[in-house]
């Protein structure tokens, strides 16, 4: 399962970076907003830290305007993965780039029809909302379960790019059924990090080492 960071954030991107272990990045305008920074220049400074697959959302809803967008957006650096919303004019212009050898991730997408819809349109991945899906009382890993085995069946290409998810339980949850990728807010991976006999058992040998050894660990 790959791990992409769901922040348009340059200080958690840098920190989440030196673990070794982020695969790309997801932004949307929401988060490109809360940085304060124009949608280009911040996927600019994004590129230049994580080098993985990097989602660039669209801001528009017309699919002519999307494809504009889309090109510039994809002319920035080779990482950049053209995000789109999954309607109408989404699935055209997710076709039409798509045939351009633009890769394009559809995105608010909360049912198995409307992922269905992401694949033939030539998706590269398809983002399937789970947190979202539980705010109003549905089964969020119900859906990814249902595109995995959906897409599987008939050997579709598509990545599943589990989205909106808030916690720990739901990337290993998302991991169980498959999905290709996990985009996963900096906390929820920080928190991924933590168990309390991680933590005990590690005390535990310090102790023993020093108490055997009465040294610290600048003498070993
Ligand atoms: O990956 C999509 C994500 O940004 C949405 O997450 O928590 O706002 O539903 P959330």
């Amino acid at each position: 399962m790959k791990f992409f960071l769901d922040t348009a954030n340059l200080e958690e991107l840098k920190s989440g970076a030196r673990w070794g272990i982020i695969d790309g990045v997801t932004t949307n305008p929401s988060l490109i907003a809360k940085e304060g920074v124009a949608l280009e220049e911040q996927i600019r400074r994004i590129c230049e830290i994580i080098d993985g697959d990097i989602s660039a959302e669209v801001v528009a809803v017309k699919a002519d305007e999307m494809l504009e967008q889309g090109r510039r957006l994809a002319r920035i650096h080779k990482n950049v993965v053209v995000k789109v919303p999954l309607t109408r004019d989404g699935i055209r212009a997710c076709s039409i780039l798509s045939q351009e050898g633009i890769r394009v991730n559809v995105t608010l997408c909360f049912s198995a029809g409307q992922a269905l819809l992401a694949a033939k349109a030539g998706a590269y991945f398809v983002s399937p909302f789970v947190g979202r899906l539980d705010d109003i009382g549905a089964n969020g890993m119900d859906l990814i379960r249902e595109i995995v085995q959906i897409y599987r069946n008939y050997g579709f290409n598509t990545q599943v790019l589990a989205a909106s998810l808030r916690n720990t339980t739901h990337v290993i949850e998302a991991a169980k059924a498959g999905a290709h990728v996990g985009t996963l807010p900096y906390k929820v991976v920080d928190a991924l990090f933590d168990h309390p006999l991680t933590d005990k058992g590690l005390d535990q040998f310090m102790k023993d080492y020093a108490r055997a050894f009465q040294t610290t660990s600048a003498a070993i």
